[in-house]
């Protein structure tokens, strides 16, 4: 019956007063008991030894000793805010979700993050930035946990630690930090091509943001939304900034890694401090939802894949607005707990297999790195919905449960007067499985790795290609293994001929000959005339 949430119990900067460790006047032990000396160990006399009973200098060491947790595994540095997502109700007709109707406000907690680097690294690298964000509903905590790419290295979670152990530093070293510049990364993602159309995004401008504020954010994943009748839709999630999308240029981004490796997270704070509240517009693509799971011939369950806006638009369903900078980053940004599966009445997964494996990995990871199973009672993970679940004990367990009879059925405690809630509850939406023999293998449609780097290649500003090839040159020209080289300007000759050119030039290489009808194959028609433009608000 312990009710650890309620809007009540917890303060706008997620605090909950009842925690709170800095009460009364004086400074005291962990146990209360006032001190009057925080300077000298106790020693036996002026030199002295120090006595092994001096009990406020264990504590206070011992506990200093155990500040630190783990850092993710990946997107370990990053920064957050607190703010309020309000809606327009333009997505009532196909949502049963109560905190997407007409003009509901939801309190929102948003972590931005780099991918690859460790806690205390540089925030201007070339990078994937993560962009999750804790919507706290009356009806559970919705988690929309995505990236400023639309695109996805990898098809299947499988592979996940393979292009993660590519990109991250060397064992040996431990460097570089960046994500590319070495040769680890571009041998995998040369030989899985299916990362070719990410890599290019992260190539691309969109590798250097401006800003936090200034970046889009993609769910990348398609998901299944679902009205009160059952009545099913695809969607696509986008956050579109209200102050446009802007990058950095690449010796920018140089000089403040090295002068300000703190410039993204300052730059949030500093606006949200000074009342300029970041602000960005949620949308949806939305996609009927067909035994094929397909649009104008794009695999929707296929993460390399985006759908162009000029084929589905994106329609705007509310406003998120960051309000109010954290007030401890330990407690806040760095306990926060994000969760794909985090998911409310009315928003439901697909079958794409690299989200199916993020179901299992963000829970499984937070249980090592938040110290066991009872994180969610931490002030930042709690629901704002009432929580009444039968979970019990465990390391770390703060909430004092009553009752003897925490199963279903039983006699005991009133029978369990708590009772699940058909029809007002999370409904899995009943959907066919096409196949029940079980294999290791993927759809002929995810054969398809070059297309939509053609175009996103072929949408880019002619300053942009140029930026764009600049990056790859600089990036290759810092592999030592020739054959890494060779074997990326055969995948760029499968992209564009004169991008191939271009960095071939500059790495003092041969062109590659590619097939005729890889390398002729034009570009889709729709390009992507929204990308580095303002988003109207
Ligand atoms: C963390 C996004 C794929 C495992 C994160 C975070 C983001 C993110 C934004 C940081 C959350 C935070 O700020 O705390 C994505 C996106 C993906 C993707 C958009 C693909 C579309 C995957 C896959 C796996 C995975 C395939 C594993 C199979 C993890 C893990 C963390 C993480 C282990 C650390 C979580 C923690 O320690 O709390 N991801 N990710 N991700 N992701 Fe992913």
């Amino acid at each position: 019956k312990e009710d650890q949430s309620g809007p009540d119990r917890i303060s706008p900067t997620g605090g909950a007063d009842g925690d709170r460790r800095q009460q009364g006047e004086t400074l005291t032990t962990a146990q209360g008991a006032r001190l009057g000396d925080t300077d000298h160990s106790l020693k036996a006399g002026p030199r002295g030894p120090v006595l092994l009973q001096d009990h406020h200098f264990r504590e206070k060491i011992t506990h200093f000793d155990h500040e630190r947790i783990p850092e993710r595994v990946v997107h370990a540095r990053g920064a957050a805010a607190h703010g309020v997502f309000r809606a327009n109700g333009a997505a009532e007709n196909i949502t049963s979700a109560a905190f997407l109707r007409k003009d509901v406000e939801t309190p929102v907690f948003v972590r931005f993050s780099t991918v690859l680097g460790s806690r205390g690294s540089a925030d201007t690298v070339r990078d994937t930035r993560g962009f999750a964000t804790k919507f706290y509903t009356d009806e559970g905590t919705f988690d929309l946990v995505g990236n400023n790419i639309p695109v996805f290295f990898i098809q299947d979670a499988i592979k996940f630690p393979d292009i993660i152990h590519a990109g991250k530093p060397h064992p040996d070293r431990e460097i570089p930090q960046a994500q590319s510049a070495h040769d680890t990364f571009w041998d995998f993602v040369t030989l899985h091509t299916e990362a070719t159309a990410h890599t290019m995004w992260n190539m691309s401008d969109r590798g250097i943001p401006r800003s936090y504020r200034m970046m889009e954010g993609f769910g990348v994943h398609t998901f299944r939304l679902v009205d009160g009748d059952g009545k099913t839709n695809l969607v696509k999630f986008h956050w579109k900034p209200r102050l446009g999308v802007h990058s950095l240029v690449w010796e920018e981004a140089q000089i403040a890694a090295g002068v300000d490796p703190d410039f993204h997270r300052r730059d949030l704070a500093d606006a949200i401090e000074s009342g300029a509240y970041p602000e960005w517009t949620l949308g949806v693509q939305v996609f009927p939802d067909t035994p094929e799971q397909e649009f104008e011939g794009i695999d929707l369950l296929d993460p390399t894949k985006f759908v162009p806006e000029e084929l589905a638009p994106v329609q705007p369903i509310g406003v998120m607005t960051l309000t109010s900078n954290p007030t401890n980053f330990f407690a806040e940004t760095e306990q926060v707990a994000f969760h794909p599966g985090h998911l409310v009445p009315g928003i439901d997964v697909t079958d794409d297999p690299l989200l199916q494996g993020r179901l299992f990995s963000y829970l499984d990871t937070q249980l090592s790195r938040l110290g066991g199973p009872n994180f969610g009672q931490l002030p930042i993970n709690r629901p704002h919905a009432p929580v009444n679940d039968m979970l019990r004990d465990g390391m770390h367990q703060t909430a004092v449960h009553d009752g003897v009879a925490p199963y279903k059925p039983n006699s005991l405690d009133g029978g369990c007067p708590f009772t699940a809630a058909p029809g007002a509850g999370f409904v899995d939406v009943p959907v066919p499985i096409e196949s029940t023999t079980k294999q290791r293998t993927k759809p002929s449609s995810f054969d398809d790795h070059f297309s939509q780097a053609r175009l996103f290649y072929a949408s880019l500003s002619e300053v942009e290609q140029q930026h764009l090839a600049a990056a790859y040159s600089f990036e290759l020209g810092k592999c030592y293994e020739q054959p890494i080289k060779e074997r990326a300007l055969e995948v760029l000759a499968r992209v564009d001929a004169t991008l191939c050119e271009q960095v071939a030039a500059s790495l003092g290489l041969p062109v590659p000959s590619v097939d005729d009808a890889e390398s002729d194959r034009p570009a889709p028609s729709a390009a992507l005339s929204q990308i580095g433009q303002e988003w109207p608000v």
